[in-house]
C-alpha cells in the first residue's frame, strides 16, 4: 500500500457545499487521499466556494494568493477550487491565480479522480459543464466508515426560481431531483453507520419532485418513505419556497412522527411592491397564510427565515413592511442580509439603496429578530425536550446536542454517549444555547 495523500478542504457557505465536500473527499478517497486538517502537510488544498454574497470571488482570490505560498515548501502541492465560484469565474481563476491546477464546478465533482490524475501529470485540469448525467450516481460509493449522529442528505439541487437578487439559478444550474431509490439507499447506509438525524438538502427542497416506485414522488412523500426507515429518529429538510409549501407537506408537519417541528422559510422582504420587483412571486399576505396553515398542523414548530435589506427601491415604508410581516410571524431563528448586487443577476443593474441607509435599516431588524430569538429561548425554560447527543461538552460529564427544535443545549449527562437521545428539561438559557437536565 503506497502512504496516503494528504487532503484538505475549506468548506465556505450553504450546508450543500458542506455535503459535497464530504462527498469529494470520498471520491478522491478513490484516487489515494485522506483528509487532513492541516493545509500545511497537504497534498491538495481544495477551496470548496460559496458565490451567494458579496465580495465571494475577491476572498477566494486572496485565500489563493495566501495558499500558493504553500507551493514553496512542497512542490507537489496541487490547489483545487469547486463551488460556486468556480463555476462562476471558471477559466477566469486560473488566468488570475496561476498556482491553481484544478477549477470544478458543481456539477461536475464526479469528474474529480480523471481531474486528479490529469493534474499529477503536471497539467491543468477545469470542468464546469452542466452535464447530462446525475452527478450522485457516478460518484463512488462511500466507504463504510462509522459517523456522527446527524448528517445531510442532498435530494434535490437547482433553482428554477429566479429571484431577481440570486446567483443560485446560474451556479447550481436548474432543478434537478435525486430517485427516491437512491436516497432511500443512503440514508439507510448513513443508519447503519451512526446517524440518527437526516436533514434532506435542497436549494428549493419542497419542489423535489423525484422517480419513485409509484412514479412521481413529492417531498411529503419522500418524508413518509424515510419515516420507515428503522433506525432513523429525526428528518430534517431545508430550505423552502412559501410557494411550494404544499397541504400535504403541512400534513406531514403535524403528523409525521420523525420529522422534527422546525422549519426554514425564507421570505426575503415583507412588502409587496420588493416582493414583487424580487421576483418572488408571493405576497406577505399570502406568506402569512402559509405560516398560519403549518402553526394549525404544528403549534409548536420553530419557524426561521430570511431577509434582505436594501434591495433596490427599498423605502423606509417598505423596510417597515419587513418589520411588520417579522413582528407578526416571531421568528425563533433568522438570517438578515444586506442586499448585495450579484453580476449577472437580473437586480445587479438597478441602483443601489444609500449604504449607510442600508447598514442602519439591517441593525434595526436584526436588533428585533435577536429579542423574538432570546424571548423564545426564554420560553423554553421549565419546558421538556428530546435532545439528540452530538458531542462531548467542554465540561466534565456534559454532552451538547439539539432539541427538536435545533436548539443546542448543554446537558450534565456522564453515562450518555454521541448518538443517545435523551428526555431533559430547559432550566436556563445562554445567548446561543440552552442548559437543561436529564428527565430519566
Ligand atoms: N444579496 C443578499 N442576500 C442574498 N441572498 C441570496 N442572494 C443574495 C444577495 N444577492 C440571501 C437570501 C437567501 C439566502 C440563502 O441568502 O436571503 O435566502
Ligand atoms: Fe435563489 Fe430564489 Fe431559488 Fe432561493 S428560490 S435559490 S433565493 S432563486
Amino acid at each position: 500500500m503506497s502512504v496516503p495523500k494528504k487532503l484538505f478542504i475549506k468548506t465556505y457557505g450553504c450546508q450543500m457545499n458542506v455535503y459535497d465536500s464530504e462527498r469529494m473527499a470520498e471520491s478522491l478517497s478513490g484516487a489515494g487521499y485522506e483528509t487532513t486538517d492541516d493545509a500545511a502537510s497537504a497534498d491538495m488544498i481544495m477551496l470548496n466556494t460559496c458565490h451567494i454574497r458579496e465580495k465571494a470571488a475577491e476572498k477566494v482570490y486572496s485565500e489563493l494568493g495566501r495558499l500558493k505560498v504553500h507551493k514553496e515548501n512542497n512542490p507537489n502541492l496541487k490547489i483545487a477550487v469547486a463551488g460556486c465560484v468556480a463555476q462562476a469565474e471558471g477559466e477566469e481563476i486560473v488566468r488570475r491565480q496561476p498556482a491553481v491546477d484544478l477549477v470544478v464546478g458543481p456539477q461536475s465533482y464526479h469528474r474529480l479522480p480523471e481531474m486528479e490524475a490529469l493534474i499529477r501529470q503536471g497539467k491543468r485540469a477545469l470542468d464546469t459543464d452542466f452535464p447530462e448525467e446525475d452527478k450522485f450516481e457516478k460518484l463512488p460509493n462511500r466507504p463504510k466508515a462509522a459517523r456522527g449522529p446527524t448528517a445531510f442528505l442532498t435530494v434535490q439541487e437547482g433553482c428554477d426560481k429566479f429571484c431577481a437578487f440570486c446567483v443560485v439559478p446560474y451556479t447550481r444550474g436548474a432543478e434537478v431531483s435525486r430517485p427516491v431509490d437512491r436516497i432511500l439507499t443512503e440514508a439507510r447506509d448513513l443508519v447503519e453507520r451512526g446517524v440518527r438525524e437526516i436533514t434532506l438538502l435542497g436549494q428549493n427542497v419542497n419542489a423535489y419532485h423525484g422517480i419513485g416506485p409509484d412514479g412521481d414522488t413529492t417531498l411529503d412523500k419522500l418524508i413518509w418513505a424515510l419515516n420507515d426507515v428503522d433506525g432513523l429518529e429525526r428528518i430534517r429538510f431545508t430550505t423552502s419556497h412559501p410557494n411550494d409549501m404544499t397541504d400535504a407537506l403541512i400534513a406531514a408537519h403535524g403528523e409525521c412522527e420523525k420529522l422534527m417541528p422546525y422549519l426554514h422559510l425564507p421570505v426575503q422582504s415583507g412588502s409587496d411592491k420588493i416582493l414583487k420587483r424580487m421576483n418572488r412571486n408571493h405576497t406577505a399576505e399570502s406568506y402569512l397564510k402559509v405560516i398560519e396553515r403549518i402553526r394549525a398542523a404544528r403549534p409548536d414548530i420553530l419557524l426561521s427565515g430570511d431577509f434582505i435589506v436594501g434591495f433596490p427601491e427599498e423605502t423606509e415604508a417598505d423596510f417597515e413592511a419587513t418589520m411588520e410581516l417579522v413582528r407578526q410571524v416571531r421568528y425563533g431563528q433568522a438570517y438578515s442580509f444586506k442586499y448585495s448586487s450579484r453580476p449577472g443577476t437580473p437586480a445587479a443593474e438597478r441602483p443601489l439603496v444609500d449604504v449607510a441607509e442600508a447598514n442602519e435599516r439591517l441593525q434595526r431588524l436584526q436588533a428585533l429578530l435577536s429579542t423574538q430569538q432570546y424571548a423564545i429561548q426564554d420560553e423554553m425554560v421549565g419546558r421538556d425536550v428530546s435532545v439528540l447527543f452530538e458531542r462531548e461538552g467542554r465540561m466534565e460529564g456534559q454532552m451538547v446536542g439539539k432539541s427538536e427544535y435545533l436548539h443546542a443545549v448543554h446537558v450534565t449527562a456522564p453515562n450518555a454517549k454521541r448518538g443517545d437521545i435523551a428526555r431533559v428539561r430547559i432550566i436556563n438559557t445562554e445567548r446561543n444555547s440552552l442548559g437543561g437536565k436529564l428527565l430519566d
